[in-house]
This record gives structure tokens, sequence and C-alpha cells, in this order.
């Protein structure tokens, strides 16, 4: 069973902190965090119109703050979860030799819908949206647990 969940997005303050806001309100038991596969936004809070959203929804991301994904997190985690293929093939490029540690698309725990990636709502500004979707996804993987 997977104890150590990390989330991962690209600029880790749109839809990798939401999804880890809503996971962890599902599954306090779990050990969770949150990264980015680009450094822009290293150190800082979630963007505030994702954070106002999530807020709405009872979910508090306020404590969070944005870091780069690493190679030594496949060390770290049991699971990754990506939002988007392209997360997929960034964190793939830092997997160390032999390591074995499974990383999914967060939709694959969406299987109701038929939506392939989190639309990105730093592009969509449909923050709403990545919401109902996130929420629909972490319920999917709790049920995996
Ligand atoms: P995220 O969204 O990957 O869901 O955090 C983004 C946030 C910022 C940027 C891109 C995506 N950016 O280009 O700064």
């Amino acid at each position: 069973m997977a104890s150590r969940i990390l989330f991962v997005c690209l600029g880790n303050i749109c839809r990798s902190p939401a999804a880890e806001g809503v996971f962890r309100s599902l599954a306090p038991m779990i050990a969770t965090d949150s990264a980015g596969t680009a450094g822009w936004h290293v150190g800082k809070p979630p963007y505030e119109p994702m954070q106002r959203a999530a807020t709405a929804r009872g979910y508090d991301l306020s404590d969070m703050r944005a870091r780069q994904f690493v190679g030594a997190d496949f060390d770290q985690f049991d699971l990754i979860i990506a939002m988007d293929d392209a997360n997929i093939r960034d964190i793939e490029q830092l997997r160390p030799e032999g390591s074995a540690i499974p990383v999914r698309l967060f939709t694959d725990y969406a299987s109701e819908t038929d939506m392939t990636h989190v639309p990105d709502p730093y592009y969509t500004r449909d923050f709403d949206g990545a919401l109902d979707l996130i929420e629909v996804a972490a319920k999917g993987l709790v049920a995996t647990l």
C-alpha cells in the first residue's frame, strides 16, 4: 500500500497543491507532498486564485510552498502522481537507475470521466473545473489504497 504519495505538475502552484490539498483531506493518514517539474515558483505559496477556489470548498492550501521535483523524490515516495503527459516525461528523465516507483496520471483514477489530463487552470482560468476533476480523481485514488 502506498503510504507516501507525491503530486507533481509543472509550476507547483495550481494543480499539484490542489491535488494534495483535496487528497490529504480524504486520507490524512497518508504522507503527501507536491512538486513542480519547473523551478519558476520555488518557495512561493499556491497561486492566489487557486487558493481561493480551494478555500471555498474547505481545502486550506496556505501551508504549502512550491519546490522543484528532483530525482531523489523517487527514493522518498511510493507513488508519484502526475497531472499530464509532459509531467510524466519530465519526471521519468530523473528516474534513478533501478528505481521501480510507479508514476501515474491522476486522471487514471477518474475513470468515470473521459479526461486524459488535468487541464492547467493557470492557462484555462477554470479553477473550479480543475477542482471538480481533482476531487473525482482523489476519491478514485483513495479507493485504490
Ligand atoms: P501548475 O500551473 O503547473 O498547475 O502549477 C502553472 C503555474 C504557473 C506556470 C505554469 C503552469 N507558469 O508558467 O508560471
